[in-house]
């Protein structure tokens, strides 16, 4: 799943970037809808990487938007409202607002909480239009709400003519391998809407997120390999529920991890007693691997150019930050390894680039470039300056 464009974006464009593969991309959303029943859609939770929003949003039904700016970001590309669900667990009263009055199309509004029930009930009532809700059931952390409260909400939702009770939200985590857990859930779910039914409030929607995992210490075949067994597992269990409304799945790592890839250039190499060190100009500022918290597993990862003579020797490839920690990838054998060389990762396509501790030392961000599906490069994101969000009354 290497995105072929690499090469050429390294002659092209300076280091460190995050290359975004939009063949790759499509051709994901193609496989995940694949594995599934015909009548279930997809959901792309844009937490995952915002830069691929709108090539996504021509691949699944719903975008899952999770704060004030993801939702500044949907209407800068002029996603459709149509297609929006407004999620995430905390909501300003202000947005809401905002959002009910001069948005009267958005999709959906998830309730996370009674307050939330509240507030998007009262913004409705004062734009005067309906808007349709979500409740999300909690998993047992601080998202969402119990059972008892979806049932509370939704009976109340009869008496509001404005706020439309379609549906139930559920997601429990990410990184989920086991099709027990996934089954655990949607008996759970299954069983709160036959109550909901039994009690005469109809349920027309189910939006699941399945936390589809990445296994990224794996080759990307074992991967998909994976990957394809769960989908179509969470498939038989969706067979085998009572409700037969619509399914919405909400993903983000799975549909995006293998679009992506981050290149950083060797800047510095040096030796002494512990070992070897190459320095890049990148670092985990930029880029975060899932799993990979103090650099024990070592990432699939190349070299390029890759060389066939010269000396073997392991290197620890260290980020440009002022911590030990900043270790991209430890004890990488490589072939004569000089300055200049690139260090590459793949399946950097969720969350890699924006889970960073970004403004540490005032390093810039990467810049952004776009694969299309001819192969052509483009920029997305020129190298951007942070020192302004560290330096008093610089960006006041
Ligand atoms: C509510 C919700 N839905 C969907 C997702 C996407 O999860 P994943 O990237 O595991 O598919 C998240 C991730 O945090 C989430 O919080």
């Amino acid at each position: 799943m290497m995105s072929n464009g690499v090469s050429q974006a390294l002659e092209r464009y300076a280091t460190p970037f995050f290359l975004f593969d939009e063949g790759e991309l499509q051709a994901q959303a193609a496989r995940i809808r694949s594995w599934m029943p015909a009548n279930v859609q997809l959901c792309y939770a844009m937490k995952a990487n915002s830069f691929v929003l709108e090539q996504m949003s021509r691949e699944v039904e719903r975008i899952e938007v999770c704060s004030e700016g993801e939702a500044r970001s949907c209407f800068a590309l002029g996603i459709p409202d149509e297609q929006l669900v407004i999620s995430g667990v905390h909501k300003e009263p202000s947005f809401i607002d905002e959002f009910v009055r001069e948005h009267p199309h958005m999709c959906r509004y998830t309730v996370e909480s009674k307050a939330h029930f509240d507030m998007l009930a009262k913004a409705a009532q004062s734009a005067g239009h309906p808007i349709r809700v979500l409740m999300r059931l909690t998993s047992g952390n601080q998202f969402g709400m119990t059972a008892a409260e979806v049932k509370e909400l939704a009976q109340r939702c009869a008496k509001l003519p404005l706020v439309e009770f379609v549906g139930i939200q559920h997601y429990s985590g990410t990184q989920k391998t086991s099709l027990k857990r996934v089954a655990r859930e949607l008996r759970k779910i299954d069983n709160l809407i036959a109550e909901l039914e039994a009690a005469g409030i109809p349920v027309s929607e189910l939006e699941y997120g399945p936390g589809f995992p990445v296994s990224y210490y794996d080759l990307p075949e074992e991967d998909q390999a994976q990957l394809e067994g769960l989908a179509c597992g969470l498939a038989d269990q969706l067979g085998q529920m009572t409700f037969d409304g619509t399914v919405v799945l909400e993903i983000g790592r799975a549909l995006v991890a293998s679009c992506g890839t981050y290149a950083t250039r060797v800047v510095d190499l040096k030796s002494n007693k512990t070992g070897n060190y190459a320095i890049v100009d990148g670092g985990k500022h930029q880029f975060v691997y899932y799993g990979n918290a103090m650099s024990m597993r070592q990432p699939p990862c190349q070299v390029l150019p890759s060389k066939q003579q010269g000396s073997v020797r392991a290197w620890n490839f260290c980020g440009s930050l002022c911590t030990v920690t900043d270790i991209l990838v430890k004890q990488l054998e490589v072939q004569d390894l000089t300055v200049g060389d690139a260090l590459v990762f793949e399946r950097a396509g969720a969350y890699c680039m924006t889970e960073g501790i970004s403004l540490f030392l005032s390093r810039d961000l990467p810049s952004v470039v776009m694969r299309d599906v001819h192969g052509s490069l483009r920029l997305a994101r020129e190298r951007i300056e942070t020192y302004v969000y560290n330096t008093p009354g610089v960006h006041v």
